[in-house]
């Protein structure tokens, strides 16, 4: 059966906040070369986007991560499906991701990269979950939007792989709690 998807951010919202989002960026960073790491699959449109309003000197590479099985999930181990390609010495990282949710994914995945040598390892999230996290550490620098505990797609999130390419994000409503977790990532 078809999930019924609900608008909860149009396509002209998330445009024009990614846009002052950009603005933060390139306010902070100046001239500043920034090397962008994309979490695939979900932060693909959105690093798209925002890379497109940077104006510093831009290159990106793209990590693929998976967490372990439920019984070892709360330990926050995730699995690397794709490593970069790219060293990380000297660079000023911005890592871009879809959602933080429990934070786990992001807490691992910046220990992991500040072991590699980069200058200096910030994040940047389209949507945040805060309601919903486990790792308190995790510390965002830059959001979009803060939504309330919903099952969202659209802009690169998906439902069992469905509903990426939608331009807006949408809330689906009736999923529940254990489905969510299967559909994670
Ligand atoms: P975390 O480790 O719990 O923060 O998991 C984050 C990952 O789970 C995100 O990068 C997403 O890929 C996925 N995820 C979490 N919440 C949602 C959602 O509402 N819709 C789609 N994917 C989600
Ligand atoms: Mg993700």
């Amino acid at each position: 059966m078809a999930e019924q998807i609900r608008v909860l951010l149009t396509e002209e919202e998330v445009q024009r906040r990614i846009t002052q989002v950009a603005e933060e960026i390139n306010r902070d960073y100046g001239n500043t070369p920034l090397h962008l790491i994309c979490v695939l699959k979900g932060g693909v449109m959105f690093m798209c986007e925002l890379a497109k309003r940077l104006t510093m000197p831009v290159s990106f590479d793209f990590m693929s991560v998976s967490s372990y099985g439920s019984e070892t999930k709360s330990s926050g181990v995730v699995r690397i499906i794709k490593d970069l390609d790219e060293p990380l010495t000297g660079k000023h990282v911005l890592i871009v991701e879809d959602i933080i949710d429990t934070g786990r994914t992001l807490a691992y995945l910046i220990d992991v990269l500040k072991q590699r040598g980069p200058e200096d390892v910030r994040l940047c999230t389209l949507l945040d979950k805060p309601e919903r996290r486990v790792k308190k550490q995790v510390s965002v620098d830059y959001t979009c939007f803060t939504i309330p505990d919903a099952f969202v797609v659209g802009y690169g999130l998906d439902y069992d792989q469905k509903y990426r390419n939608y331009p807006f994000i949408g809330v689906v409503d009736g999923v529940a709690e254990s489905e969510e977790k299967e559909s994670a990532r």
